[in-house]
């Protein structure tokens, strides 16, 4: 499972990307507008930061398809073709999917609740959908159980489409759509320092450094070699 950093900000970002492996990094109007920067200053800090290499994700603001695809198109130009755009998987936005599509570019399907709405978005030809995870939680569903239905029918009908799933809000449901199949993940920076961290992990190194100390004092192995 890819792991992706939900957030457009710039100081976490630099520190993620050098601790991390992280292969790209999401976005939406809402985390870019938390930055309250320009628009075009910001994107393209993100990208110096992250290479060309790393995926980024910039969502279209229009509602109507053409003006969506439009947008898409021309945040591609701008930002680079390892640029993901994501587009709602409203009608109009399944509209822009299939005009993007056509231009080979690379789209997200966000802001889904259903299975059906991953298959359909899929069929029209986007690169990832991105179901979210504890907004469904919220609705008294199961994000969890969608992102695994998704996995599976993709598989089932033969689909390239990748799922990255996203709005978590706790270590167990990355865990859980891992265990799914989940292509990838983005997590948000709170969250990030949570899923690798266990406290045992720290008791563990603690007890070597101890024992270690007992024979050896202060000295590290790359001072004795
Ligand atoms: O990537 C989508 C995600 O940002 C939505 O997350 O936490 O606002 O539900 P959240």
């Amino acid at each position: 499972m890819k792991y992706f950093l939900d957030t457009a900000n710039i100081e976490y970002i630099k520190y993620a990307i050098d601790y991390f492996p992280i292969e790209g990094i999401t976005t939406n109007p809402t985390i870019i507008a938390k930055e309250n920067r320009e628009f075009v200053d910001l994107i393209k800090e993100i990208r110096e930061v992250i290479g060309e290499a790393l995926l980024l994700h910039i969502q279209v603001v229009s509602n109507k398809a053409e003006d969506m695809a439009e947008e898409g198109m021309k945040i591609v130009e701008k930002f680079g073709k390892n640029t993901c755009i994501k587009i709602p998987v409203t009608k109009e936005g399944l509209k822009a999917i299939k005009i993007l599509n056509s231009k080979e570019i690379k789209v997200t399907a966000t802001a889904i609740f259903t299975a059906q709405q991953a298959l359909m978005a899929a069929k029209a030809g986007a690169t990832y959908v991105a179901p979210y995870v504890n907004r469904i939680d919220n609705l008294s569903s199961d994000g969890c159980s969608v992102v695994g239905n998704i996995v599976k029918q993709f598989k089932e009908y033969n689909l390239k489409t990748n799922v990255i799933a996203a709005s978590f809000k706790n270590v167990q449901q990355v865990h859980s759509v891992a265990n799914l199949g989940a292509h990838a993940a983005t997590v948000n920076s709170e969250l990030f320092e949570k899923i690798f961290a266990h406290p045992f992990t720290d008791a563990s190194v603690e007890q070597f450094e101890e024992d270690w100390k007992k024979v050896y004092g202060d000295k590290v192995i790359k001072d004795m070699i």
